[in-house]
């Protein structure tokens, strides 16, 4: 049977049916679902029943798995396999935690609109969301279109930001939600990388903002100015036009692509409820600035 795909907006986020992600796929329903991607940026595979293993195989089909940052920390624990980026709301051992843990500290920073591992120099081209449990209320995923919100800008703004270069740090993030615990270690994998304002994504030929709660400032611009750019960019980003909300299901699995969209948590009783879900991170081929041949000033 052939692949299905049913827009959930006419040029934003589908739905795809009829395929069963965890048996090997053949090159024609990779193909009506690399070509979905494209268009779509954002797909979302109802009903699977995936394990880790069968989750990475599908991920692979994009490109190499990202490395786990988290696993620089010699002293991390994981619940899962460290090629998979746990979302979960639970400790290593199972149990929900603790109020005061780090990494809740950590994850509330998803809660923030981004885009996976812009921090890193070469950062994610796709990321696939996997829901093995899901809260009864909250919990859900807004993801925002970063192609049609470039579209939208005047063409007095699209001129003002044309080789414009951002630096993204993880730090920058997680200081807007008070998170400051790095390791030495941790900074030391991390420092902050550039990253184009505007880039092209190769399998669509479109032209996308590329903004995350990670950039903190211009390169070549004084601060104050860098910064009142970026809060503008990204309150024009995630005007409601340009989101899509995705209300989980147990066995979704939702593609998406970090290259011209974001996407941010919204709240739940993380207290109360499970939350358990599994992220395979997809690397990108090379840094932003990299790909759109932009130098970046200092
Ligand atoms: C992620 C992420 C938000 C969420 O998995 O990269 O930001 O709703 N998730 O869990
Ligand atoms: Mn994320």
């Amino acid at each position: 049977m052939n692949v299905t795909v049913m827009p959930l907006t006419e040029t934003f986020a589908a739905e795809v049916g009829d395929v069963d992600l965890g048996a090997p796929l053949d090159a024609t329903a990779f193909a009506a679902i690399a070509d979905a991607f494209a268009r779509y940026a954002v797909l979302v595979f109802p009903g699977q029943r995936l394990d880790e293993e069968a989750q990475l195989a599908f991920a692979r089909r994009f490109g190499p798995i990202e490395p786990n940052f988290l696993a620089v920390n010699s002293e991390q624990k994981f619940r899962v396999t460290p090629e998979l980026i746990d979302i979960s709301n639970l400790t290593p051992e199972g149990a929900i935690w603790e109020a005061d843990s780090r990494m809740r500290e950590f994850y509330v920073g998803n809660q923030l609109w981004h885009t996976d591992s812009s921090f890193k120099r070469v950062p994610a081209k796709a990321s696939l969301l996997y829901a093995r449990a899901v809260a009864p209320l909250g919990g859900h995923t807004e993801f925002a279109d970063l192609r049609a919100a470039y579209d939208a800008l005047p063409a007095a703004t699209q001129a003002r930001i044309a080789g414009l270069v951002a630096e993204h740090d993880i730090a920058v993030s997680r200081a807007r939600t008070g998170f400051a615990e790095f390791t030495a270690a941790e900074r030391a994998a991390l420092p902050p990388v550039p990253q184009v304002l505007v880039r092209t994504v190769p399998e669509s030929g479109r032209r996308s903002l590329y903004l995350a709660a990670h950039a903190g400032r211009i390169l070549g611009l004084p601060e104050a100015a860098g910064r009142a750019l970026l809060d503008e960019l990204m309150a024009h980003a995630t005007r409601r036009e340009f989101v899509y909300t995705h209300r989980w299901r147990v066995g979704d699995l939702v593609l998406w692509d970090n290259r011209c969209t974001m996407h941010r948590g919204t709240p739940f009783d993380d207290q109360r409820h499970v939350r358990d879900m599994l992220r395979a991170t997809v690397a990108d081929v090379a840094n932003s600035c990299e790909q759109e041949g932009v130098v970046a000033a200092s």
